[in-house]
């Protein structure tokens, strides 16, 4: 099944229980319902999901935050960062680059609520995420340690927004 057969599009609410399946399946890194639901509310058009024959294979759930500058610029002002809170693709649907057409869908939509810069958490072990952000012109700003609730350390990395069409 090629990448083009799914279709990307915005989560709407009746996609969160699928959503939440995918996430308890597939990230230790789970949330309650209400969570997901503020997440659509505030940020609509940058919850995305793929869809194949009427079901859900992955997501990317993103919130937009004030933060001070990242790595890559020297502006005193607080930047508008678009945060990668969670993406995921069920194991059956993987490596047909559906992960990175989620982040660069995605990426698009935080652009239309102003992001200057895309930063994100990612587990120091989790090789596959770890190689797809690096491709997507994602560095390494800094360790996190101790990030996750089991001790596990996180790289916080980050993009420019200009990159993006690098990608
Ligand atoms: C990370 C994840 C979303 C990638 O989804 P995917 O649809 O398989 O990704 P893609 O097919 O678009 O692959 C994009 C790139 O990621 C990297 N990649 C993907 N799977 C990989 C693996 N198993 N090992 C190493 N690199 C991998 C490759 O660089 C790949 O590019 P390539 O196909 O040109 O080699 C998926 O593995 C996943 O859902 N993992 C569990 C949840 C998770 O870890 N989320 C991230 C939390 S920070």
């Amino acid at each position: 099944m090629a990448n083009e057969d799914y279709i990307i599009r915005c989560a709407e609410v009746n996609d969160i229980h699928q959503v939440m399946r995918i996430n308890q399946t597939t990230l230790p890194e789970n949330y309650p319902y209400p969570f997901f639901l503020e997440i659509l509310k505030k940020y609509p058009k940058s919850f995305i999901v793929a869809e194949k024959d009427g079901e859900i294979a992955g997501y990317m759930m993103n919130r937009i935050e004030k933060g001070l500058p990242g790595v890559f610029t020297n502006k005193l002002h607080r930047l508008t960062k678009g945060h990668v809170v969670s993406i995921a693709v069920l194991p059956g649907h993987r490596k047909k680059g559906l992960g990175k057409r989620l982040m660069l869908e995605g990426m698009e939509a935080m652009k239309e609520y102003g992001a200057e810069e895309f930063v994100l958490e990612v587990r120091i072990t989790n090789e596959a995420a770890l190689a797809m952000y690096k491709e997507l012109g994602f560095t390494v700003v800094r360790e996190l340690r101790g990030y996750y609730h089991d001790g596990e350390s996180a790289y916080l990395m980050s993009k420019r927004v200009e990159d993006i069409q690098n990608s």
